[in-house]
């Protein structure tokens, strides 16, 4: 095992290894929502750091006290949902969707119940625990949407807006079996077709269906690596341990995954999810990497102006770490910035959007008007546009 530190670069013979991965199985836990600000259970900050609370918090969230106390459960979830009432996606979830956008086959099994992963855009997603974003009725299964408000508000387990009866979480609660439809999955996923790259993220891995697939991965001899800022039992297992925050090492491990080639970024797509033919303006013309600053700029303007505001993040924040001269490196990232606040809006996060796009433009102020064939004006202007059609969740609720 080879063990990193937070302030290195992922080492040499990872960064090759990684050219050749065609399959990626993600593992996380409650630590890649922890630069999102919800707690983790475990290390240090931990909901389980005051062992009474941790007790206190786990007996209230079994299936034994559902059954015997149902609005007790359903304020101690109340309690979870308030701290992440405000959270949003992290770069440790985008660079998950950026994988998934880029390579053959993508898996992301999480333990995770906070909802984040399908926020920022995951699509195959085994949330092995359950969603908080959703219940069931305990009488005739209907499944009902959760909003996150509703749910911190609650001081009453609630009621199935189809018959009356109670309703419970569609989250598996201390003591209760693991869904088996889901368990098939996590089979199909990581043992009848082992990825190349097992990739496992901000968990404590005690369970053994979480270190089952890094184990088994690491006997066929596939890569294994661990994103963690403490070793944990999985550490001894995995090929390269990673020490730090997944927000910073998986935006890396994106990026060496899927090198900036043209022939990796999915061709662009209409708002109706249909690809663009070939040629349109916003594709790449030839590999990315070796294309001069100005042409990598104007691909990456495009596709911000075609709406592609996820692609155009990708190509400014390479920009960004590619700079060399410190004087432009804050005005790339403000145009990375500028892309994030547009994915933001695109996925009805109107306020979030809205202060990313207020940081973007006061570093945009420190540079001229044009700056590397970048108008600012107009460039604010149209994000600006984005974030104003963006529904704004305060207002309708
Ligand atoms: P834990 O709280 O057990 O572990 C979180 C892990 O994330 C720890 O190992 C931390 O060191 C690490 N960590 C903290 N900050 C991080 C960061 N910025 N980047 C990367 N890692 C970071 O969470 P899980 O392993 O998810 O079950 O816990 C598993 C299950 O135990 C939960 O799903 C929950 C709990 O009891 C149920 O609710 C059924």
């Amino acid at each position: 095992m080879v063990v990193m530190r937070e302030d290195a670069e992922l080492p040499g013979d990872l960064r090759e290894r990684l050219r050749t991965v065609r399959s990626v199985g993600t593992i996380t836990g409650a630590g890649v929502s922890a630069e999102s600000g919800i707690r983790t259970y475990r290390g240090t900050g931990g909901l389980y750091d005051d062992p009474e609370e941790g007790e206190r918090t786990v007996e209230a969230l079994s299936g034994a006290t559902l059954v015997r106390d149902p609005d007790r459960t359903w304020r101690a979830l109340g309690q979870l949902a308030r701290q992440a009432l405000d959270a949003r996606p992290g770069p440790a979830h985008y660079a998950l969707v950026a994988i998934e956008h880029r390579i053959e086959r993508f898996v992301l099994l999480t333990q995770n119940v906070d909802g984040l992963h399908q926020a920022a855009g995951s699509r195959n997603v085994i949330d092995i625990h359950g969603s908080l974003d959703t219940a069931l009725c305990t009488r005739c299964a209907t499944r009902s949407r959760l909003a996150r408000r509703d749910l911190a508000a609650f001081e009453r387990a609630p009621g199935c807006p189809a018959c009356g009866a109670p309703l419970r979480p569609d989250a598996v609660l201390f003591g209760e079996m693991l869904p088996s439809d889901k368990l098939r999955r996590i089979h199909e996923e990581f043992a009848r077709q082992t990825p190349d790259l097992v990739l496992v993220a901000g968990t404590s891995a005690l369970f053994p269906y979480i270190r089952g697939p890094v184990e088994l991965a690491r006997r066929r001899g596939r890569l294994t690596v661990e994103v963690n800022p403490e070793p944990t039992d999985v550490s001894p297992v995995v090929d390269h341990a990673l020490r730090g925050r997944a927000g910073l090492w998986l935006p890396r491990i994106s990026h060496a995954l899927t090198p900036f080639a043209a022939a990796a970024i999915p061709r662009p797509r209409d708002r109706f999810g249909r690809p663009l033919p070939a040629g349109t303006p916003s594709e790449l013309p030839a590999a990315p990497d070796a294309l001069p600053l100005g042409e990598a700029v104007e691909h990456g303007l495009a596709l911000l102006v075609d709406g592609h505001c996820f692609e155009s993040h990708e190509v400014f924040e390479r920009i960004w770490r590619a700079e060399a001269a410190e004087k432009d490196r804050r005005f790339w990232r403000a145009l990375a910035q500028l892309a994030v606040a547009g994915c933001h809006a695109q996925r009805g996060n109107r306020p979030g959007a809205a202060a990313v796009l207020e940081r973007a433009r006061g570093e945009l102020g420190r540079y001229p008007e044009r700056h590397h064939g970048v108008a600012r004006g107009e460039l604010l202007d149209l994000v600006h546009r984005l974030v104003a059609s963006a529904p704004d969740p305060r207002r309708s609720s």
